[in-house]
């Protein structure tokens, strides 16, 4: 199997190009707009060198961490990304199940393709869930309900997402919810058999969650439409609050790219953060997140976990991160491709080099462990992005 060979996160993206037809791996890779923000988060790491020191005594390196109250075996979290099931049958499943045999925890997304009670069932430790505020407040709390039923362990509110941003790859490609074979999509569908037969066979690729609440899809239009009837971009930070007190327990926002709406969080009561744009799939133009982690950090960071997303695909990534004060860093697109390329094995390949990659750099640059990174384990390139 091709994630056997995969030495690098690049290599399982490679598979996954070959597996996927052309509309379903656009709609994983790519971005809005002109992919300014992806290219941004990519190249904000390469502005990030390490200050290696030696003769430090390396022959131990934990790597574990904890984030909002849970310990994780390695500072990576599978973060929350819709429709897996997409990419590869086992979907969301896929994920946590390779994030409980890593000793880390994946975020179900609320536009999960697998129920949030499929996959809580698939593993015994609990998972988090990704919230997007989608509908009214009798919309939430239900799911918000179904998600304490699930024994998830914490709440992963996104708010970047008022409306959907332009992935102008799936509007050429015709990419639909569920996918569809029209004249359109046909050739790059049937010239990848293998994954038509896992669509066919399967069950229907959809938000598992919102069953009978999104408009059944017809035309040759994207994931705005599919969402259109749900959608809220009226909500504020009171919604927050509601959201906090119903779910009563711990909370991550994600999406934060500013000190003052860190601050904001930590004042309405969120545990942690999560520096993201999105994997720059929402507004283009935004700086990387890599490049805004200092500033958050500087605000929340004593007070609470701030964690990061946008572009890691090292292990080296991580520990640049680390040393800017993130607690842990997500990754969407490179479980997908894992996803893509081996199922749940090339999922946990992704967690395996990530974990290998984190390993050595941390021996190489003279760091026993994740926990005594700080800045003085980086230079930062003069006239980098920040
Ligand atoms: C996402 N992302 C996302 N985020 C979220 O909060 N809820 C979601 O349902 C989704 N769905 C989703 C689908 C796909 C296909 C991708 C690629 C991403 C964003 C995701 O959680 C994360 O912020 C980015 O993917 C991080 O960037 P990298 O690791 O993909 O570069």
């Amino acid at each position: 199997r091709q994630y056997r060979r995969a030495i690098t996160l690049r290599d399982l993206r490679e598979a996954a190009r070959r597996r996927l037809p052309r509309m379903v791996f656009d709609f994983v890779d790519g971005g809005a707009e002109d992919e300014f923000t992806v290219g941004e988060n990519r190249r904000a790491f390469s502005d990030i060198t390490f200050r290696p020191r030696v003769l430090v005594d390396v022959g131990s390196r934990p790597q574990a961490v904890t984030v909002l109250g849970r310990r994780l075996e390695t500072p990576v979290i599978l973060g929350p990304t819709g429709l897996a099931r997409m990419v590869g049958r086992a979907g969301e499943v896929a994920a946590a199940v390779a994030a409980e045999r890593s000793g880390t925890v994946s975020v179900v997304s609320s536009g999960s393709s697998v129920s949030f009670e499929d996959v809580a069932r698939s593993v015994t430790s609990p998972q988090w869930f990704q919230l997007y505020p989608w509908g009214d407040r009798g919309t939430i709390q239900a799911l918000i309900s179904r998600a304490r039923d699930c024994g998830f362990g914490a709440m992963v509110v996104t708010v970047d997402v008022p409306v959907v941003g332009a992935r102008e790859k799936d509007l050429r490609n015709g990419l639909t919810v569920p996918p569809q074979v029209n004249p359109r999509t046909g050739w790059d569908v049937l010239s990848h058999p293998r994954w038509l037969a896992e669509l066919l066979t399967g069950p229907k690729v959809t938000f598992a969650n919102f069953t009978g609440l999104m408009p059944e899809q017809r035309s040759t239009s994207g994931l705005a439409a599919a969402t259109a009837g749900l959608l809220n971009p009226g909500h504020t930070w009171a919604d927050l609050e509601w959201m906090i007190a119903a779910w009563g327990g711990p909370v991550l926002l994600k999406g934060v790219m500013t000190g003052e709406d860190a601050r904001r969080a930590v004042e309405v009561g969120c545990q942690g953060v999560a520096v993201s744009n999105h994997g720059g799939r929402q507004a283009d133009s935004l700086p990387a997140a890599l490049d805004v982690l200092p500033e958050i950090v500087a605000e929340v960071g004593d007070e609470v976990d701030v964690v990061l997303d946008g572009g890691v695909r090292r292990g080296g990534d991580v520990v640049k991160a680390l040393a800017l004060g993130a607690r842990a860093c997500l990754v969407g697109r490179p479980w997908l491709y894992g996803l893509a390329a081996g199922g749940q094995a090339g999922v946990g390949r992704v967690l395996e080099i990530l974990r290998e990659e984190i390993d050595r750099t941390l021996a190489l640059i003279g760091q026993p462990g994740v926990a005594g990174l700080d800045e003085s384990a980086i230079r930062v390139r003069p006239g980098h992005g920040r």
